[in-house]
């Protein structure tokens, strides 16, 4: 062989030996999932304990605002050891990059003593930060707790739309996002991954969710016409889950088709459930989150069976915090967590309070508004007037008569 045609050979045989690797560690994920415990019954739990990891840049500033919510609204089960608000220290750039870990070591100890987590915006590095390009905390979170449901409403009420994302979190381009080869100098391959279980039981949770809220579709979205054997099996997997529950319609689209009929005004209010692998999920929820008036706004639920965490979508936002303006962030995408929290946990009623003062505050009423500049009201501001609109006796009917 010539020399060239042997260093082929030996990158080829470095390939095989990490996707084998890879390989061996994706199978043994497919066991878990398949003796994974049950749902946790949160009715059975005591103290049901809340973990508030602030994060980087403005989310320590706004998580802050969403715990007094928090505090005010479980005043008596926190007075009565039903509730504990837990601070988590250490989930910081400074300290990941310290340690050189996505999460390290005693902080995932102390997120997994929680129940649920309450989460601000963490740094995210990439090739060219002045930090080292460790893997995004986020992505480490889902992968460490397995919360495998990303679980994003998008709603303008006044166009008819009310969307449920169901994204699946665990797999795909994400689970090896960091293992990618460079086979050669020119050559770069990364991963997608699919598998039976992970697909079954995010578009189980969907048609779950659609059968309990009386909602008679589940839209399927892939690019199964290309990508056929990971996208095939999802849309396959989903075939096989909608004659479990044969009240309820489902359809499949395409991910390019999709991202239009998002934006059709005649199209889009169909739409109720969407269910979808993690990557077009990223995508499309940022696309919808923008239609209902900005990142800013959604909240973001990652649920898996044993743990829960809850966070804002939008990043950490450090212009604001280079330019002295963190306490103008807006703190209703984290606000919004929080009430998606309450629900997940069991109190229904509370997190149906705080979505109601929330839409009053934010969209309806309006006394005071969060610019982001020092013009606007700042975060603990806003949070005030939620805490104060929650008192009011009448917020049901106040809610009511705005729409
Ligand atoms: C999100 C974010 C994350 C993702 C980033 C920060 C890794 O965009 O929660 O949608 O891609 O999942
Ligand atoms: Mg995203």
């Amino acid at each position: 062989m010539t020399s060239i045609a042997v260093e082929k050979a030996e990158a080829i045989e470095r390939a095989k030996e990490h996707f084998g690797k890879l390989l061996i560690e994706q199978l043994e994920r497919v066991e878990r999932m398949k003796t994974a415990e049950d749902w946790l019954d949160y009715s059975k739990v005591k103290p049901i304990i809340i973990g508030i990891a602030g994060g980087d840049g403005i989310g320590p500033i706004i998580c802050q605002h969403a715990q007094r919510i928090l505090a005010f609204l479980l005043q008596d089960e926190i007075k009565n050891g039903r509730v504990e608000l837990r601070p988590i220290e250490g989930l910081t750039i400074e300290n990941r990059a310290k340690q050189m870990k996505a999460i390290p070591d005693d902080v995932l100890e102390q997120l997994k003593a929680c129940h649920v987590i309450l989460k601000g915006p963490t740094t995210t590095p990439k090739k060219g930060d002045p930090w080292p390009n460790i893997e995004s905390a986020n992505v480490a979170m889902r992968r460490e707790l397995d919360l495998f449901a990303n679980v994003r409403p998008v709603r303008v009420p006044d166009q008819g739309i009310d969307w449920m994302f169901f994204r699946e979190n665990t797999e795909d381009v994400y689970v090896l996002g960091s293992k990618g080869i460079n086979v050669t100098d020119d050559l770069a391959i990364d991963f997608k991954v699919i598998t039976t279980q992970g697909s079954d039981r995010i578009i189980r949770l969907a048609f779950e969710y659609a059968k309990k809220n009386n909602i008679k579709k589940v839209t399927v979205v892939t690019k199964a016409n290309v990508v056929k054997t990971t996208d095939g099996k999802f849309l396959q997997v989903a075939a096989e889950v909608a004659k479990d529950y044969p009240g309820i319609e489902w359809d499949d689209w395409f991910i390019d088709i999709m991202t239009a009929k998002l934006l059709d005004p005649s199209r889009r209010s169909e739409f109720r459930v969407i269910v979808l692998p993690n990557l077009y999920g990223d995508i499309i929820t940022d696309e919808a989150a923008q239609i209902q008036g900005g990142v800013g706004t959604a909240g973001s639920a990652n649920i898996g069976k044993r743990y829960a965490m809850f966070e804002a979508i939008h990043g950490t936002a450090p212009r604001m915090v280079e330019e002295g303006r963190a306490q103008y962030a807006d703190p209703s995408s984290i606000i919004k967590a929080a009430a998606m929290l309450l629900n997940h946990i069991g109190f229904v009623e509370k997190a149906q309070q705080l979505d109601m003062a929330l839409d009053i505050c934010s969209l309806f009423e309006r006394k005071i508004q969060v610019t982001g500049r020092p013009g606007g009201a700042t975060g603990a501001e806003f949070a005030e007037y939620i805490v104060e609109t929650l008192q009011s006796p009448d917020l049901a009917s106040k809610w009511q008569s705005y729409q």
